[in-house]
């Protein structure tokens, strides 16, 4: 079997999704599960775009043991001393430095031409050698650069030190069979390709990046750049579960990956949980339908062979039909354990304020789910707020008007408040609105979510405030979906207000 590396970009590129930014400690708790889950690539961060960017790479190589960690740069020197700097602790580090390769980058955003860019492509590896042994390109829209000039810049920076090339088809642009062409057009016609390793980079604008990733794997690629649950900017990256379980799948193909597949469920929910962000039912792998069988006809096949209907064992993705599921008399200990079964470990204070939670939570919900526990352990995001709920009650029903009264905490100083509106929702935004004497805010996108089944399930509210221009996002969760959306609503105003 061929060895195909797997380097994972959810906290980087994924990270770039607008409103899921992550906080060091998540990284590093994310990074952790990544190197369990047998990735070989951790792409930490781009150290030069931000203080929490450098940091985050800083802790992450200390953190981290088994996977190379990754900073990205552009081909700048500035850039690629600060990426080092990031990277001193890594066990083994890499710099990934590039340039747009396309036409659109050349003329329209550098104002160049296709020498100087791949002089000052050359020069970028060569500085980021005098770093690192471990230095790999990337040729920015190479998607749309034209194969010709892809041959000449892939070569020059192999010989410049390169070992490994990055073909990033950073706009989505690219058919499969395309892409696939791409790759199999440098493979034929770099002289020393034999001195470094093809990489993908998909990107989903045309729903092609998993395609597209595969056909690049198969004619010639040996890397690719994933995130779990494919998330990234726009309409995402290629999803690491859905490459790992392609390959598993299709033994003939004789590529393997390291990846222990049974933790992919795992750490898809850490990462939905962490970042707030759904994971939509139907999505290959680790959508919540991706195993639910519901006509009667494959039902029936199921029960008589799995395979029947099922080309994947849920419990190959590390999804347990029989798994404990927690309830109000479950001990610290049950906790822990689910815990670490879902890849988070958690010190005594974590675990101290994880459980508090989990009582009140157990309190007004039978059972207690992975999700449940995935959703607990996000950030407390009320922490930094300087706007509170202190209190809702809502009178809502069928031929009355609802009614919510609320008291708020600004500060330290309450108000209360009441408001009528077409629905319980509306008439808590609305007392919302008053208490702060600020209406000037509307509600862009407004998302509820069970998190399992069961009307005691947990709700989960996602919403988009516009504010003088700018969209800022809030997130919560609650088996009460007024109060959900409230407190959502509220989290993001926390954003522009305080
Ligand atoms: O999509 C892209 O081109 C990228 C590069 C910076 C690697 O993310
Ligand atoms: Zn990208």
């Amino acid at each position: 079997m061929d060895k195909l590396i797997i380097f994972d970009t959810t906290l980087r590129d994924g990270e770039q999704v607008p409103g899921c930014q992550l906080n060091t400690v998540e990284k590093i708790e994310i990074a952790k599960a990544l190197e369990s889950l047998g990735v070989d690539i951790i792409e930490a961060g781009f150290p030069v775009s931000s203080p929490g960017d450098f940091n985050s790479v800083v802790e992450i190589s200390k953190a981290v043991t088994w996977p190379v960690i990754c900073a990205l740069t552009r081909a700048v020197e500035h850039d690629i001393d600060v990426a080092a700097e990031a990277l001193k602790y890594a066990k083994r580090g890499r710099i990934h430095t590039g340039i747009g390769t396309s036409e659109y980058h050349i003329r329209h955003k550098f104002n160049s031409n296709q020498e100087e860019i791949l002089q000052r492509a050359v020069a970028a590896v060569k500085h980021a050698k005098k770093y690192v042994e471990d230095v790999e390109f990337y040729c920015e829209d190479a998607g749309r650069t034209e194969n010709e000039y892809l041959v000449r810049m892939v070569e020059a920076v192999i010989k410049a030190g390169a070992t490994t090339v990055n073909i990033p088809d950073t706009t989505g642009y690219c058919l499969p069979d395309e892409y696939g062409e791409k790759i199999r057009f440098l493979k034929e016609h770099v002289a020393n390709v034999e001195h470094a390793i093809l990489s993908t980079h998909c990107h989903n604008d045309l729903g092609m990046a998993t395609a597209n990733t595969v056909q690049g794997v198969l004619n010639g690629a040996r890397q690719v750049e994933v995130t779990i649950n494919g998330i990234g900017e726009r309409a995402g990256n290629t999803a690491l579960e859905e490459i790992a379980m392609i390959f598993r799948s299709h033994r003939e193909k004789n590529i393997s990956t390291n990846i222990n597949t049974t933790k992919i469920y795992g750490i898809s929910r850490m990462v939905s949980a962490l970042m707030n962000m759904p994971v939509q039912p139907n999505k290959a792998i680790v959508g919540r339908n991706a195993f639910a069988h519901s006509s009667g006809i494959h039902q029936d096949g199921i029960l008589k062979n799995r395979e029947s209907y099922e080309i994947i064992d849920p419990r190959e993705i590390g999804i347990d039909d029989n798994a404990i599921v927690l309830t109000a008399r479950s001990g610290r200990a049950a906790l822990k354990h689910r815990l670490s079964v879902l890849g988070i470990q958690a010190d005594q204070e974590k675990l101290d304020k994880v459980y508090a939670q989990f009582l009140k939570l157990a309190d007004s919900k039978k059972n207690i789910s992975d999700d449940d526990i995935l959703m607990l352990v996000g950030k407390d995001r009320t922490e930094t707020h300087c706007i509170k709920l202190d209190y809702l009650q809502v009178v809502s029903g069928f031929g009355v008007q609802p009614v919510a009264s609320i008291c708020l905490n600004l500060s330290g100083v309450k108000r209360y408040e009441t408001a009528a509106g077409n629905g319980p929702v509306d008439a808590a935004i609305k007392a919302v609105k008053k208490a702060i004497s600020n209406s000037d805010m509307t509600i862009q996108e407004f998302l509820i979510q069970a998190i399992n089944k069961g009307s005691d399930d947990t709700g989960k509210v996602h919403i988009q405030v516009e504010y003088q221009g700018n969209i800022f996002y809030g997130f919560s969760a609650n088996t009460d979906i007024v109060a959900a959306a409230t407190e959502a609503f509220i989290d993001a105003i926390n954003k522009f207000i305080c």
